[in-house]
């Protein structure tokens, strides 16, 4: 007879928690190109002022996934994620015909989860129908603020009805979808955070990113805020804003399974739990990584990041690897801990010996437990708490040590 436990899980499709023995195969496409680069993002993307000749990035990108699946024979593709930049600047046709491109090089499971970031301006929106007919089965919107000064603030292109309108056509065209908000913004009071979450969550289907704001170096925010034109929220503000999160979403029944990311059960992104329980996943296009196990080793493979460079390379050599090397014992190690403390349901302690080839110092342990920061339990997966999350760097640090 099955439980309330395993028939509130079979509602929501296939339960994946704790399922890190066989973390599974992706694939990540990087397309980076934006409209406009927003002042507070670091990630790979540039703006061109002419079109962008996709026949021609499609043909390396083929060319990229053919040269992945030589050293991945026999894997099954779980999921892909088009990520950027802005894939929802790529024609459908382009992004089917990437999705061709790694059913002819790898099986994909039937139920493969195909996500696609897309940013909610209307051109773009208009662009949804396409890509579900393509195969993406899962949309990721970048809202980023329910106010409109404050997206204007962001450098946003589009408003508040704009994004509303984006997720409720996503929301009636896709199976799944996601949207993400940036909080501790310039100048965001308490008050306001909750306001706005609480809007959110009506808007919100079985997913939300929620992403306290960085300022990452070589941004125009860094620079803004080192010649004192930007004011974030200081660390007490910050967590906060954090534990309001926590309670907003959870009450309204999407609790956090990492730092950022809130789902129901089973809806968690099943691509991004490949990366955080440390498997295995094949990346391509400009500035994309990759971990792969190959019969040496795990190896760490990027490609360069220049876009118009990265095309010339793949199309003189057949790919646009800059970085292909063996990961030490000790660095598998590291990064399994990085990777998977950010989970809710944390890491298990065996396979990081395993991987390592050192076991966790008993008294750090009880140390960081001591001072409610983490959790251990009686089949040795190790937690970071509630309390512990917004310290989660110097925690993996102690840790690793
Ligand atoms: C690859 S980015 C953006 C995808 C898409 N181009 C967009 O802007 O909507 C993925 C997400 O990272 C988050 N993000 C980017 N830079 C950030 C920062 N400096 N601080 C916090 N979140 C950030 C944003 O929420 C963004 O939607
Ligand atoms: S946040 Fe998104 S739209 Fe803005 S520059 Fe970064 S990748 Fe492009």
């Amino acid at each position: 007879m099955k439980t309330i436990e395993t028939l509130a899980r079979s509602q929501v499709g296939a339960p994946r928690r704790a399922d890190d023995a066989d973390p599974g195969f992706g694939v990540y496409v990087h397309w980076p190109f934006c409209l406009a680069k927003c002042p507070y993002c670091d990630f790979n993307s540039h703006v061109r002022a002419t079109p962008i000749d996709e026949g021609r990035f499609v043909s390396a990108l083929r060319a990229e996934l053919a040269h992945r699946a030589a050293a991945t024979r026999g894997r099954t593709v779980r999921s892909i994620f088009f990520g950027g930049g802005t894939p929802s600047l790529m024609r459908p046709q382009t992004v089917q015909s990437v999705i061709d491109a790694i059913g002819a090089n790898w099986s994909v499971e039937a139920d493969a989860e195909i996500t696609l970031e897309a940013n909610p301006t209307s051109v773009e929106t208009g662009r949804f129908r396409g890509y579900r007919a393509a195969g993406v089965n899962r949309l990721s919107i970048g809202v980023q603020a329910l106010d409109d000064a404050d997206l204007k603030a962001l450098g946003r292109r589009h408003n508040v009805a704009e994004a509303v309108e984006a997720v409720r056509i996503a929301a009636s065209i896709f199976p799944r979808y996601s949207f993400d908000l940036i909080y501790a913004r310039p100048g965001q009071t308490e008050k306001a955070w909750r306001a706005e979450l609480r809007e959110a969550m009506k808007l919100a289907g079985e997913h939300l990113s929620l992403y306290q704001l960085t300022i990452e170096p070589d941004t125009i925010f860094e620079r803004l805020r080192r010649a004192g034109k930007l004011t974030i929220p200081d660390d007490e503000l910050a967590r906060v804003l954090f534990d309001a999160t926590q309670e907003i979403a959870e009450s309204g029944g999407l609790p956090a399974y990492e730092v950022s990311n809130h789902a129901r059960l089973g809806a968690e992104s099943r691509h991004n739990l490949i990366y955080w329980r440390y498997g295995e996943y094949a990346g391509v296009g400009p500035g994309a990584h990759g971990r792969l196990v190959t019969p040496e080793g795990r190896r760490a493979l990027a490609t360069e990041k220049h876009p118009e460079m990265w095309l010339t390379q793949v199309e003189s050599e057949g790919h646009g690897l800059v970085e292909n090397a063996p990961l030490s014992a000790e660095e598998q190690g590291d990064e399994f801990l990085l990777m998977g403390l950010r989970l809710r349901e944390g890491v298990d302690r065996a396979r990081f010996e395993a991987l390592s080839g050192r076991r966790l110092k008993q008294r750090q342990i009880d140390d960081l437990a001591a001072e409610g920061f983490i959790e251990e339990d009686e089949k040795g997966r190790i937690r970071v708490t509630n309390v512990g999350m917004p310290l989660l760097d110097s925690i993996v640090a102690d840790l690793a040590a």
